[in-house]
Order: structure tokens, then sequence, then C-alpha cells
């Protein structure tokens, strides 16, 4: 049966009228609604892991907004977290964990059939939203992808170059490639019971996929993207994933047909017209407005809108930001995009 939802219509590979959009980071802390949850919760492992509050939250741009779709409200760290990593944030700096720089480190991580103790509540959330969401609105599950994961598992935190996580795929190949591996598996396990639970659409996050270069960005960002493709179209076959190989250049070229993804994210480091020549020609992709017009506004704002929306207009696009929108933005800034994406 054809989707009719319109960003399930998009990954299909239709060329719509209108582009559906959404917002990476959409439900977050530019949002006062958001802001007073969180205080609610406590903190912000507490709010993912409390599955009323986690929905709330990620219905509250719905209301506010009535984007096409909703992205289920977790962290990619959650997963580190559930294969044994400990987890913990620092206010106003971001995300801290374990560290894993020896074959030690990594024989305290437990077997990647112990993840959904930790994660049932996630999946709980997703329950939650498939009842609560509009009928027109889609759901999108998500996870980040291993070489992004493991940035973070092996540093203990984020890092300018992902510098602890070169010199591990270099100095002590095996480890880096078993804790790939790992992450690889349980990610698989993750999304599908996502999915299981409702997620209509996953999408995997490879924030730091720019630092891979050349054979490098073949076999840890798209080999693991295609194997985790693979893995769910063999369970799944008509959920679409959309891959985000963040900051990948010309590594753009192709990622769709050699992973298998239905959707290439891009960010706003390529331009429209080009990603529209070269990526776009193989399917469904999404983007590209920078983050900051969210916080300059103004009549750049509508032009640039305006202008990525045209260049995407000959293919399927779903229009989203090129990076999470961030905590200083204007929520009117977040209106007047929609309005000149829905108003052309
Ligand atoms: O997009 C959404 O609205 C869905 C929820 C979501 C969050 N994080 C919530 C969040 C998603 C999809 C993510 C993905 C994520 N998390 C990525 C990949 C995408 C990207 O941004 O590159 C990464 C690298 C992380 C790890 C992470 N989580 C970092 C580095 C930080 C700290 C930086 C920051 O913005 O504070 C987080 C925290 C985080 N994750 C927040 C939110 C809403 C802010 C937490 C708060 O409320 O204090």
């Amino acid at each position: 049966m054809a989707p009719t939802k319109t960003i399930l219509r998009a990954l299909a590979g239709e060329t719509l009228a209108t582009p559906p959009i959404w917002m990476m980071r959409q439900a977050g802390r530019y949002l006062p609604e958001y802001k007073a949850t969180r205080a609610q919760a406590g903190d912000f492992l507490s709010l993912c892991y409390n599955p009323d509050l986690a929905a709330e939250v990620t219905l509250q741009p719905i209301r506010r907004y009535g984007f096409d779709a909703a992205i289920l409200f977790a962290d990619i760290l959650l997963l580190p977290q559930a294969l044994g990593a400990e987890l913990w944030f620092v206010t106003g700096e971001g995300p801290r964990l374990s560290t894993i720089q020896s074959q030690a480190d990594f024989d305290k991580l437990g077997p990647v059939e112990d993840i959904h103790e930790t994660l049932n509540p996630i999946y709980e959330t997703v329950r939650i939203l498939r009842r609560e969401l509009p009928a027109e609105t889609t759901l999108i599950g998500f996870a980040g992808a291993p070489w992004t994961v493991a940035t973070y598992m092996i540093a203990g935190q984020g890092t300018p170059d992902q510098g602890p996580a070169h010199a591990l795929r270099q100095e002590n190949n095996a480890l880096f490639e078993a804790l790939l591996a790992r992450i690889t598996a349980g990610t698989i396990d993750y999304l599908a019971a996502q999915i299981e639970a409702g997620a209509e659409v996953v999408k995997i996050f490879d924030s730091w996929a720019g630092s891979l270069k050349g054979e490098a960005f073949q076999k840890y960002a798209l080999a693991p993207a295609r194997e985790i493709t693979a893995a769910l179209k063999a369970r799944y076959p008509h959920i679409p994933i959309i891959g985000f190989p963040r900051e990948a250049g010309d590594n753009y070229i192709g990622f769709a047909k050699a992973t298998g993804v239905d959707c290439v994210a891009l960010d706003n480091s390529v331009s429209a017209a080009w990603a529209a020549e070269h990526v776009q020609v193989d399917g469904c992709v999404q983007g590209n407005l920078a983050s900051r017009h969210m916080v300059t506004g103004g009549q750049e704002l509508v032009d640039e809108t305006r202008a990525i929306v045209k260049a995407f207009s000959k293919g399927p696009h779903i229009f989203n930001l090129g990076h999470g929108i961030t905590p200083d933005a204007d929520p009117d800034n977040v209106q007047r995009m929609i309005d000149a994406v829905r108003q052309q």
C-alpha cells in the first residue's frame, strides 16, 4: 500500500509540491516548555528515561508548529550506557563517559542481549507517542552511527577532532574494530526494538563522519551504515532509513546506493545546488538550512529557505536544518522557516 504521510511519501521517492519538514533537536532548550519539563524531570538523563515526560517533550514542537515528523526524545549515548559504559552529563559542558582505552576497559562492557534492560523505557516512549501523535505525523526513531558513538566511548567526552578515537584506530586496530562491532550489533538490536515499538522511520546519526577520510570513511562510516541497513531491511523491508554522514563532503556522492539507505541527510557545508546534482540523483535528500538562521532570522532566513526548497524541487526532499537547532534560537524564527517552506 502506498504511504499517505508526507514524510513517508518523500522517503518512497515521491517529489512533493511542498516538502515535508521537521527539525533536528526540535525538542530542545530554545523552547520554554521544554525547559519546564526538563526541570520537572530533574536532569537530562532522567528526562530521557521517563516515558511520560520524554513523550511530552517530543510532542511539544508538534503542538507548537505542526511539524510533519516527530523524533523520539532520547540520546545517542544511551546505547553505550546500556552496553555498560558509565554516562553522565555535566551541565553547560556536555556528556561524560567512562573511557575505553584498553582491552580491560572493553572487557567490562556487557553483552548486546542485555541492552533492553536499560532501554525498555525508551521503547515505552515510542509506544506512547504512536498513541498520542496526530494521524498525519510520522514518528522517527534513531541511533548514533558506530563511529560517532565510538568517538565518545573512547574519549569519554566530545572532542573537537576525535583525536583519541583516531589514535586507538591506528594504534590498536583490533580493539577499535571489536568496539565498533559491539556497537554495530547493539545498534541493530536497539533500532529493531524501536521499530517493534512503533517507530516508522529510523535515522542513523554519524555526526563525526567528516573526520574519516578515504579508506577509513569506507570502513568505519560507510560499511557500518550498510551493515545496519541490511540487517534492518532484512527484517523490516518497509521501514525507511535516513543516513546522516555529517560533513562527509564528496563522500555524500553514492552514499545512498552504497549503504542502501532511503535518504541522505545533508549538513550545510554542501550547497543545495551541488547536492541536488550529485546526491538527490540517487533519491530522497534531507536538509539543509544552516541552524544559525534560527538565531539571526530576518529576510536572509526566508531567502535561504526558499532557495533550498527551489534547489531540491525536482526530486524527493524533506526540509530540515543542516544540524541541530541551538539553545539561543528564537522560536519565532522556526515559524518563519516553516511559513517560508509551506507558502512557496
Ligand atoms: O533531535 C531531537 O530532538 C531528538 C533528540 C536527540 C537528542 N540528541 C537530545 C539531546 C537526538 C537525535 C540527539 C542526538 C545526539 N546526541 C547526537 C547526534 C546529533 C548531533 O547533534 O550531532 C550527539 C552527538 C549527541 C550527544 C550529545 N547529547 C551531546 C554532545 C550533548 C551535549 C550538547 C548539548 O547540546 O547540550 C547532548 C545533550 C542533548 N541531547 C540535549 C538534547 C535535547 C541537551 C540536553 C539538555 O537539555 O541539557
